[in-house]
């Protein structure tokens, strides 16, 4: 989502002079977009402003201003702590507060001239106007596939988790909006959508005459958008895993077969102490019900190990649920104790050590399965969306069905076709091809 704002920022700036370039060095204005989900990704912010500082020093020596701001989660949860230990950040602003960018700008330029520089602009509201209301068109897509926020911010407070606090309540836009926004994304080249949201299966945002739509529903009407030919959704919440949707995974072919649906744990007495509200037999039951609706669905979980509390038999139910499931993909982290969460305040931390070597076991475990995936597929066809340059000459990055990254040998040209591709060689990571003639060409 965050490469999603950043994008939607750009478009912000775009009328009032900006482009957007790859490196920050002699750039006007330096976004640093943030997340605060682990502390690891938080602790990034601090380092990458002092380098930004030095770039904002040489350009002031050379007569000339960069203005720095934080935005994102980090800025949201800790905008004063960042303008007392970062006094050089000209703007603060938080995730639902980017529309209001330009005049954030305007009232730093201002300081400037002034010369009462010092004193950064902090703005981490959660406003009464959705942010959505007050942004311009999505900008010019880069390849032939994008994201598009349908559903922000969460009421589900899973014990360790910020989002709540950092992102805000549960929003859905309407769904005329984003029908609207897919349609001027398909007119720009794109052929795959990725739906958006935190807890994106929550979603039930306004559809047509007073009614209000889940899920499902939107992607029933997504698939008719001629030109469009692939959709995805991420992030779900298991809980919101409903019959509408499953069966939509059986409908409607654009539908990719790929989900990711974090599981977190497989102890019951972890998820409960998590407030995840499934336990690991209905978390299984769901997955058995996508694979009788769509046999060949491909799965992608996070996983959090070392809870507080969680014993080593815990952490041997999750194993188990892994063993069950057969993941496709996934991520997997430690579990970081995150300021304001009710988890951080629980007594029954797991020793650092222990975490380490939990998240090793279970990562050898994961690594071992989404290898044997991959391999699965080589000497099989498959349609791959071909996306982006590759490494070299002669090839293009794209995606399968099931979301794996494919290289494929194939004529720059076919970049933004779904090819046919005979998969020859896999690695955990990736997929390796050459296309095979007579694929399909997209519209
Ligand atoms: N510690 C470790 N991992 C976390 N996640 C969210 N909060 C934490 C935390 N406090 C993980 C979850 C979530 C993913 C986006 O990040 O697995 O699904
Ligand atoms: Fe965080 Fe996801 Fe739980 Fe919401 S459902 S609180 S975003 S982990």
């Amino acid at each position: 989502m965050n490469v999603y704002d950043s994008a939607r920022m750009a478009d912000v700036l775009a009328p009032l002079g900006f482009e957007s370039v790859d490196t920050p060095e002699g750039a006007d204005m330096v976004i640093v977009n943030t997340c605060h989900i682990r502390e690891k990704a938080s602790e990034k912010t601090f380092s990458e402003l002092g380098r930004l500082n030095r770039l904002k020093e040489a350009k002031t020596a050379a007569g000339e201003r960069m203005v720095l701001a934080v935005a994102g989660c980090v800025a949201q949860a800790e905008g004063e702590e960042i303008l007392s230990r970062a006094p050089y950040v000209d703007i603060v602003l938080g995730p639902q507060t980017y529309h209001r960018l330009p005049e954030l700008l305007a009232r730093a330029q201002r300081a400037a001239d002034a010369g009462t520089g010092g004193g950064g602009i902090l703005d981490t509201e959660f406003p009464a106007e959705p942010k959505f209301d007050h942004l311009p068109d999505a900008g010019q897509a880069t390849g032939p596939a994008a994201f598009l926020t349908v559903q922000e911010g969460c009421d589900r407070f899973c014990s360790f988790c910020v989002v709540p606090y950092t992102r805000g309540g549960e929003f859905s836009r309407p769904a005329s909006e984003i029908l609207g926004e897919a349609r001027r994304l398909v007119g720009r080249g794109v052929v795959e959508i990725m739906l958006l949201g935190q807890n994106v299966n929550a979603y039930h945002g306004a559809g047509q005459g007073g009614t209000s739509w889940d899920l499902a529903r939107l992607i029933r009407s997504l698939a008719e958008i001629d030109g469009l030919t692939r959709l995805r959704y991420t992030t779900s919440h298991p809980a919101d895993m409903d019959d509408g949707l499953i069966e939509a995974h059986r409908d409607c072919e654009k539908l990719m077969p790929y989900l990711h649906l974090p599981a977190q744990a497989g102890s019951d007495r972890v998820l409960a102490a998590m407030n995840r509200r499934y336990t690991a037999a209905e978390y299984l039951d769901i997955v058995a019900r996508l694979r009788q609706a769509r046999p060949d669905i491909a799965l992608s979980g996070d996983f959090i190990v070392g809870f507080p509390g969680e014993s080593d038999d815990d952490f041997e139910a999750t194993l188990d649920l892994v063993r069950r499931v057969g993941y496709a993909q996934a991520y997997s982290f430690k579990y970081s104790a995150r300021p304001g969460t009710p988890a951080a305040l629980l007594a029954t931390q797991v020793p650092e050590p222990v975490r380490a070597h939990r998240l090793e076991r279970l990562q050898a475990l994961l690594g071992a399965q989404q290898l044997a995936f991959n391999q699965a597929h080589v000497g099989s066809r498959l349609p791959v969306l071909l996306e982006r340059p590759g490494r070299r000459p002669g090839q293009l990055v794209g995606r399968s069905p099931y979301m794996q990254a494919v290289h494929v040998e194939v004529d720059e040209s076919r970049r933004g076709d779904i090819a046919m591709v005979e998969i020859q060689a896999a690695t955990s990571n990736s997929l390796a091809g050459a296309r095979f003639p007579g694929g399909v060409r997209a519209a």
